[in-house]
């Protein structure tokens, strides 16, 4: 497993040994998944079904909710900006207990309100790409 990568729950442990620092604020900055536009950022085996992982240094949160279906978000927590370190069956932030919907991003329980931003993937021969447009700030 490469250090860019971290898994599910493991990534919290992955990310505390790492000194990934878990919150700091949404705005201002580049985003963190804009270096890493046009870039194969994980395989597609790396994602569980119905659940996901975490591409730890660009704060993107990949799931695959049905076999085949992968969604990317931004890790970036709506609430208050920590890095989101947990993909289960929900897309979980572990700062305040905000969840993700794995397959809209959607909030399924606060306090957030806001829902994750979807970033644009392309997955081709096992891999997942994260698109050119993905935005910017
Ligand atoms: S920063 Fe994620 S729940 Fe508060």
């Amino acid at each position: 497993m490469s250090r860019r990568r971290l898994f599910g729950a493991a990534g919290v442990a992955g990310a505390a040994a790492l000194g990934v620092s878990a919150c700091g604020s949404p705005e201002g900055g580049p985003a963190p998944w804009e270096r890493l536009r046009g870039t194969v950022i994980a395989r597609t085996d790396e994602v569980p079904v119905g659940g996901g992982t975490i591409v730890i240094d660009g704060k993107i949160a990949l799931t695959q909710p049905a076999e085949g279906d992968f969604k990317a978000f931004s890790a970036v927590c709506t609430h208050a900006g920590c890095t989101i370190q947990e993909v289960q069956t929900t897309i979980h932030c572990l700062c305040h207990g905000s969840e993700f919907d794995v397959s809209t991003g959607d909030v399924l329980r606060g306090p957030a309100v806001e829902p994750l931003e979807e970033l644009p993937i392309t997955v081709a021969n096992g891999q997942i790409t994260l698109s050119e447009d993905a935005p910017a700030r």
